[in-house]
């Protein structure tokens, strides 16, 4: 289990937290360019050789590690350049009127854009410009007690255990670190949920997860969480419930579900990852019925009503939010749940390759519903930066995060089954 602490962070240091916590346990607070294989495509649709092309990623390299910051595509990038000229020719054409080449854009084509796409509506959105900028948005907006609690695991990235504690210190309020299972691999969706369930006290405001875990690559059966969260707030009244908050950021576009729709309270995601969106972009869903249990931090610049306050305003990269649309009318036309498709098939025979290789031991469970793009892996002997420093040897891109031990090999729907062999060939090279 691994937690980057506040001072961690603060020193740039990249330790590895504490380990071997069994299920249901909790510590004590710390305050190429290479050909594609075509595959066939439906008439009308992109194929994904075509759609590589939009990319204009280093040559001769298989990059595996396109989830840590997106590759824009062309069109992507027209619509930045577009819309940034605009700004430049005359900066007040943003109150005014920017215009995509297809028509006028602003926040209310960028929320209704993002609702169409997470299956909600566009007044429960608010714009920020990260992952991590919504996480605090959140944490620190929600209404909370002295005495009461935010409830994490270690597996959970930085930017949800910094936003916690950060705001947790200002409330008089605790960080609990449970484990919902004992080893990634062999975690079932059943133990997950009974296990966040064993773990919620009546004092408990928020339970945190991450849809998809960047530090193991498991996908949290988000729907069987919400259910027993559901349950511990019968009889609650509305300011001692317990708010389902979720790092969706490496599940938005990578996997075939409404993110508005898995039974959270507030999904978190950067727009800037599988989606392909501008650089600087993300979003916070609220379930229109907690919106009233979370304060706004920042002046927000963005009329509208619903969870509009909640984005932190000020002038800022207009190009990079107002393109948003663009992105993801290109996912909308590449089609959901063929790009998930996608994703998982290069994501299992990633699975199925490394696993077959001696030395690697697979960490990520290899249900596709447990699952989605990103595995990752250990080789015996050897530390992740050397497997990533070998891998680059052969041109490949893998990954990893400071405060795990795993190395990471991530599959976006541009990456092909030879760049995926590339990468087991490559490990299996080094592993003893
Ligand atoms: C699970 C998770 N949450 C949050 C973040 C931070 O995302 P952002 O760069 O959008 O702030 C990351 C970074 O990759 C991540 O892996």
């Amino acid at each position: 289990m691994y937690r980057t602490s506040r001072r961690d962070l603060l020193v740039k240091s990249a330790g590895v937290a504490a380990a071997g916590l069994v299920t249901g346990s909790c510590t004590a607070p710390k305050a190429s360019r290479e050909a594609a294989p075509l595959s066939s495509a439906p008439a009308g649709q992109a194929d994904w050789g075509t759609l590589r092309g939009q990319f204009r990623l280093e040559p001769g390299w298989a990059n595996l590690a396109l989830f840590y910051l997106a590759s824009q595509p062309k069109r992507v990038r027209d619509a930045v350049d577009h819309l940034s000229a605009q700004v430049d020719a005359n900066p007040l054409v943003v109150p005014t009127g920017m215009r995509l080449p297809d028509g006028p854009t602003g926040w209310p084509r960028v929320r209704e854009a993002l609702a169409a796409y997470i299956g909600g509506r566009a007044e429960d959105i608010a714009i920020t410009a990260s992952t991590s900028i919504g996480l605090g948005v959140v944490y620190n907006g929600v209404r909370t007690r002295p005495g009461q609690e935010f409830l994490l695991t270690g597996f959970d990235h930085r930017a949800q255990h910094m936003a916690a504690d950060l705001a947790a210190e200002k409330r008089g309020a605790r960080v609990r670190m449970c484990s919902w299972f004992a080893d990634p691999a062999t975690a079932t969706a059943g133990g997950i949920a009974a296990a966040v369930g064993n773990a919620i006290r009546p004092h408990t405001r928020v339970v945190g997860i991450t849809w998809v875990q960047s530090s193991t690559g498991l996908r949290m059966p988000v729907r069987a969480v919400a259910d027993v969260v559901r349950r511990a707030n019968e009889g609650r009244s509305p300011a001692d419930r317990c708010l389902l908050v979720v790092d969706a950021v490496h599940g938005l576009a990578a996997v075939d579900e409404d993110a508005a729709r898995l039974g959270a309270d507030v999904v978190v995601a950067g727009t800037h990852k599988w989606l392909f969106g501008p650089r600087g972009t993300g979003l916070v869903w609220v379930r229109p019925e907690i919106l009233d249990q979370l304060h706004p931090t920042f002046v927000s610049f963005i009329s509208g009503g619903g969870a509009a306050p909640l984005s932190p305003g000020g002038f800022l990269a207009f190009e990079h939010a107002f393109a948003l649309p663009v992105a993801v009318a290109m996912h909308q036309e590449w089609g959901r749940a063929r790009v998930a498709g996608r994703i998982s098939e290069l994501a299992t025979r990633a699975k199925q390759g490394l696993s077959q290789t001696r030395g690697v031991t697979v960490h990520t469970p290899m249900s596709p519903e447990l699952s989605a793009g990103i595995t990752c892996f250990s080789v015996a002997g050897r530390a992740n930066r050397q497997v990533i420093d070998h891998a680059a040897t052969r041109r490949v891109r893998l990954s990893a995060l400071a405060s795990s031990p795993y190395t990471r090999l991530g599959t976006a729907v541009i990456n092909t089954p030879a760049e995926v062999d590339t990468a087991i060939a490559s490990v299996a090279g080094f592993a003893r």
